[in-house]
């Protein structure tokens, strides 16, 4: 599938952007373990998210639909054998999160994957869960895989990344093992699992990156409003920010702290970003934000312990440095090689042909601003974020930009093109 894009004269008007991704598959797994009903609102509807209710499914969990919410009824701790391997599709948050409940669960489980989940590293995952007690056989760090779960003892784990995945799998298994789990990070990766667990009832201890569960909870199935994804509105705040005249709200967007790093690096750069109306769904806090665009914005050096908290967001943030003037720096990103697609590289060949000047480095990328980018023809790379980059990308650019794989964006938003299409005037 292609996407045309054309620079609209401005953005205008109002959105409320798809529900949270990383919120979503947590609530799917954690109504699955509790006691009783879960419902879910404002949950994202997008293929990532149906991979994990399809393997949940395949575990004996029931999920069904009442009017627009999800219910969920939890089969308290004891999942079913599932007859056939688990399918996690593109989403290496379901083949990681749920490696860490499968682990506790006394049964053989394999887990496989589309081709790009298929070459993703599963060890990181795999290696402390044996160290709690799970046997697990893999093709050479990566799926498909077969775990065997059950008699896990506790840990404390230190996580040579930081990735909120792993540290997620760990909790997870921590739930199965009597005793206190502990994972410590290098830096504070996003904390969802952990505030949701609190929600369910768990005993979560908390401090600089280190968390602990206590594990055989009862955890008490509940409502879950899900907030708007800060991963899915960064599209619409840089194209609200790069093209001129452009006045955009976006409502119900999620800001926790963990994942707010590309509200921080925009108004750092300048952006006109304003959080209005801040409050909470449940454990998690929420704004909407109102966006000016067409301010000056500068390079920037982004870095360090600020990077787990935008790293899916890095590839719109390149975008905006091709428009900014002066230097964008980004180090210490090298996870974004071992996203859905090398982002690094991914990013920097599909920018060059639109005619930003950018050097790619091992963790990173050196970004010239005041590109004027230039329509062309440029391919997703098969992997959403990418594709909705170079959107936001052609939204600057003179002439047609023409997205080739244009289908990867139904990974987190279905909807994208109809949303910018309804904020673009012409
Ligand atoms: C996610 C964690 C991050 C992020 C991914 C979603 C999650 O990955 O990039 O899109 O929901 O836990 P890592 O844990 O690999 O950093």
């Amino acid at each position: 599938m292609q996407f045309i894009i054309t620079a609209p004269q401005k953005l205008q008007g109002e959105l409320k952007v798809p529900g949270d991704k990383s919120i979503t598959h947590r609530a799917l797994m954690l109504g699955a373990l509790a006691t009783g009903i879960t419902t879910l609102e404002d949950f994202l509807e997008a293929d990532d998210c149906r991979s994990t209710m399809s393997c949940l499914r395949s575990l004996g969990v029931t999920i069904g639909k009442n009017g627009k919410k999800l219910q969920i009824k939890g089969l308290n701790m004891v999942l079913q054998q599932a007859d056939a391997p688990l399918y996690a599709g593109n989403s290496g948050t379901t083949a990681r999160l749920l490696l860490g409940i499968l682990a506790g669960q006394p049964f053989k489980t394999k887990i496989i994957g589309d081709q790009s989940l298929s070459n993703r590293p599963m060890r990181r995952v795999a290696e402390p869960l044996v160290q709690m007690g799970a046997s697990i056989t893999d093709e050479g760090g990566h799926l498909p895989l077969t775990i065997s779960g059950g008699n896990l003892r506790p840990l404390t784990y230190n996580t040579p990344q930081a990735s909120a995945q792993v540290k997620s799998a760990v909790l997870l298994a921590g739930l199965f093992a009597e005793g206190k789990t502990t994972v410590i990070e290098p830096a504070a990766s996003r904390n969802h699992t952990e505030l949701m667990l609190k929600s369910f009832g768990a005993e979560i201890e908390t401090g600089e990156c280190r968390v602990m569960v206590e594990g055989r909870p009862v955890l008490k199935g509940h409502p879950i409003r899900v907030p708007g994804d800060i991963s899915a509105a960064a599209f619409f705040m840089v194209a609200a920010v790069l093209v001129p005249g452009s006045k955009v709200l976006l409502k119900n967007v999620g800001i926790n702290l963990t994942r707010s790093g590309v509200i921080t690096v925009l108004q750092q750069m300048g952006a006109d970003l304003e959080l209005r109306d801040q409050r909470c769904y449940g454990t998690e806090p929420v704004a909407d934000l109102m966006i000016h665009g067409g301010v000056r914005l500068n390079g920037v050096t982004i870095a360090g312990a600020m990077i787990p908290r935008l790293i899916d967001e890095l590839p719109v943030l390149a975008v905006a440095a091709t428009a900014a003037v002066g230097r964008t720096v980004i180090r210490d990103a090298g996870e974004l090689r071992v996203k859905e697609s090398d982002r690094i590289h991914a990013l920097s060949g599909e920018l060059r042909k639109l005619g930003a000047h950018l050097t790619e480095t091992e963790d990173g990328m050196i970004i010239e601003g005041s590109s004027g980018l230039k329509g062309a023809r440029v391919d997703s790379c098969g992997d959403h974020r990418i594709a909705m980059s170079l959107a936001v990308a052609g939204l600057i650019a003179t002439g047609d930009t023409n997205i080739a794989g244009a289908e990867a964006i139904a990974i987190s938003y279905p909807q994208f093109m109809a949303d910018l299409r309804s904020l673009a005037i012409f």
